[in-house]
């Protein structure tokens, strides 16, 4: 095989296809082989946290620290984390790249010995392309694995000094986007969430339609009441938090000019309030070691 051949490109979607196929056969013996936090042979996948740069994990931190090669999200990666991290490395935004710049670059990097890190914003699990990579360079005979990071809408939970499910209050958390140029009106469920009364409904990619939203929340006939908090760029210097309601949160947003990067959070547990006591530190604290859960 000539050197051209050995790196002509797999085109990306035939690669996705013939990921599914594989993992649909069984799964990848890796899942067995290795714990979330292990640092594997490849390209890892690291969750960059919220932005500052100190909720980026230990095995993150080490991890870029030691790369040639960063290939990062952007501006939804806090650049002083870069800056104080992996200052000696290349970093390249992925931003404006598709998958067939996006492969190749990462691919030969690693083929030519240097060490590469994928850094995404927050946690790669959660709306962020990482698998779709993954199975890519998979094929390319690119082994990569995944390093969890803090979602923004934990990073939100700690801004607004509550938590996300409160007894009595909020049982479910539902982490959802609304309709817009990629998701269909038909699956956009942030109003059936709201409906459900007890889950805290904390909306991505939505900041620039919140507007939008709420007015859709007030025709489906839900509460206008109901507490909705926006943070903008939890955990940044310029972190900002706006409080509303179903009916004035809308307004308020498009007042502070804010278009993107902030989270959505729906629902009483956002504001902390009218929550039970729980039972783990009440009646059930007494009652012993125990193998469940709950
Ligand atoms: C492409 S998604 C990536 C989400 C990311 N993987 C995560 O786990 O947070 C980008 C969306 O995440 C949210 N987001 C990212 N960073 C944020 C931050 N620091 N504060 C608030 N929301 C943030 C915004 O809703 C933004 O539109």
């Amino acid at each position: 095989m000539t050197d051209d051949a050995e790196h002509e490109t797999q085109a990306p979607q035939d690669a996705i296809d013939a990921a599914s196929e594989q993992r649909q056969r069984g799964r990848d013996q890796r899942v067995y082989e290795h714990t979330a936090g292990d640092v594997q042979d490849g390209i890892p996948f690291v969750g960059a946290g919220p932005g500052d740069p100190g909720l980026l994990t230990v095995t993150g931190r080490d991890l870029v620290a030691d790369a040639d090669l960063v290939v990062h999200a952007g501006s939804l990666v806090n650049s002083e984390l870069l800056e104080e991290y992996c200052a000696d490395a290349e970093t390249v935004s992925s931003v404006g790249k598709d998958l067939e710049e996006l492969i190749p670059l990462m691919r030969d990097a690693h083929e030519d010995g240097r060490t590469v890190v994928r850094l995404h914003s927050g946690d790669p699990a959660i709306y962020g392309a990482a698998l779709e990579q993954m199975d890519a360079l998979e094929q390319e005979g690119v082994p990569t694995y995944i390093v969890p990071g803090v979602t923004s809408a934990f990073a939100a939970a700690a801004t607004l000094r509550t938590q996300l499910t409160l007894n009595g209050t909020a049982n479910h958390v539902a982490f959802t986007r609304p309709q817009g140029n990629t998701l269909d009106a038909e699956d956009d469920h942030v109003s059936e969430f709201v409906e459900m009364g007890d889950v805290t409904t904390c909306i991505y990619l939505g900041t620039h339609a919140i507007p939008d939203v709420m007015e859709r929340l007030l025709e489906d006939g839900h509460d206008p009441d109901t507490p909705v908090t926006v943070v903008y760029h939890a955990s940044w210097p310029d972190e900002d938090v706006i409080e509303g309601t179903i009916e004035t949160i809308g307004e308020r947003v498009e007042a502070a000019g804010y278009r993107a990067s902030a989270l959505v959070v729906i629902g009483e547990a956002g504001a902390g309030a009218n929550y039970d006591r729980s039972y783990l530190y009440g009646d059930w604290a007494n009652r012993g070691e125990s193998e469940a859960d709950d």
